[in-house]
């Protein structure tokens, strides 16, 4: 059998649209690594949206399903995690997180993140406020907080997916 490339989790953690789903999937293609996309994986277990688990069981029901997937996340060595943008809100996840991943944080500024989010009907958060300066708002509120989780900073703006990945990797 194949030597693991990673003896720990690389994961990923930002804002909305700042890039984590791209990047996951292509790490995952490079590096032949299982990718976990927690909304996704959320949203397939509870055999709805994102959206609609807000709306059906509110927001502190998804908080408390996404600790649990990365603690269950701990059984599991070099995989990818692509986290939903408000996994790092929360001091628990932080150290859960850190106990075998690297955290990379991506960033990108707030009309970037607008850009890419503009069309997703998926973003509960966002919703009735696909602006820019409530994007910035949220974005500063939440900085501390992203930064302090950071093993590892990756900008993702005006750069290829390819020229993002290999900055990560160097970082790494
Ligand atoms: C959220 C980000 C979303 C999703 C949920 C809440 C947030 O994930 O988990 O809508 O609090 O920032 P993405 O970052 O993949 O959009």
């Amino acid at each position: 059998q194949a030597r693991k490339l990673f003896d720990y989790n690389i994961v990923l953690i930002g804002f909305m649209g700042a890039g984590k789903s791209t990047i996951s999937d292509y790490l995952s293609t490079m590096f032949a690594m299982e990718v976990v996309e927690m909304d996704q994986l959320i949203a397939e277990r509870e055999g709805m949206s994102i959206s609609d688990i807000f709306e059906t069981y509110g927001e502190e029901y998804f908080r408390n399903m996404e600790t649990n997937l990365l603690i269950e996340m701990q059984e599991k060595k070099n995989v990818i995690i692509s986290c939903g943008g408000g996994v790092a809100m929360r001091e628990r996840n932080v150290a859960e997180m850190k106990k075998n991943g690297r955290v990379v944080l991506l960033t990108a500024h707030p009309q970037t993140i607008l850009d890419r989010v503009k069309d997703s009907d998926d973003r509960p958060l966002l919703n009735g406020h696909k602006n820019v300066e409530y994007i910035e708002q949220l974005m500063e509120a939440r900085r501390e907080k992203y930064e302090a989780a950071a093993d590892i900073v990756v900008d993702t703006d005006n750069k290829t997916v390819l020229q993002i990945c290999e900055d990560l990797i160097q970082k790494l």
